[in-house]
């Protein structure tokens, strides 16, 4: 099999440099979320499943056990939980109305993250993947102050996986 890509880098989140703190009441909370519990959440659903190639060729990371795609599936529910919290007044306070609509496409999509997860299947998780990082690019991009530093911006060497 013939794979060359790495869909997703988690990195470029991690790098995204949120330099000022948020103005609005629910900004510290928030930032305090994202930072502790979803990013590092989203990290072990995006690196269950990894195709990588560089100078020492391509490899395959997919979860190798039952237990490890449990961790997977455990992500999955972690990241919709999360996704429902920011619809909670101490989050969503100070947010225009689309900030439901953000935080739900969170939960939806983290559901479908689950189902990948539960059928283990490395290509579904892989695509949702991609799905669930565009989720938190869209709401970057409307409500994070320099959302520049996070737009998707795929380095030249990375693509889909074929
Ligand atoms: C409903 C909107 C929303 C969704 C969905 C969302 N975020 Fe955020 N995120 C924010 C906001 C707003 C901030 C900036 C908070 C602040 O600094 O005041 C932020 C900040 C962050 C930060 C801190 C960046 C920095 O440099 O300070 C990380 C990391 C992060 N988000 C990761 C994620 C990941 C990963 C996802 C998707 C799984 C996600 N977020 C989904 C709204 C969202």
């Amino acid at each position: 099999m013939r794979v060359k890509a790495i869909v997703l880098v988690g990195a470029a989140l991690a790098i995204s440099g949120c330099g000022s703190q948020g103005e609005e009441a629910g900004g510290d909370a928030v930032r305090l979320m994202m930072v502790e519990q979803v990013q590092p959440t989203s990290e072990t659903y995006w690196n269950a499943v990894q195709y990588i190639s560089d100078e020492n060729g391509s490899r395959e990371v997919t979860p190798q056990n039952d237990a490890e795609w449990e961790r997977t599936a455990e992500a999955a529910r972690q990241l919709a939980s999360y996704g429902e919290q920011l619809q909670q007044p101490q989050y969503a306070e100070g947010h225009g109305s689309d900030w439901m609509a953000y935080s739900q496409g969170l939960v939806e999509v983290a559901g479908q993250a689950e189902a990948a997860a539960n059928a283990k299947d490395p290509a579904k998780v892989l695509e949702i993947g991609g799905t669930l990082y565009n989720v938190c690019s869209s709401c970057h991009e409307k409500y994070m102050s320099e959302p520049a530093g996070i737009s998707p911006s795929w380095p030249d060497d990375i693509h889909e996986a074929n």
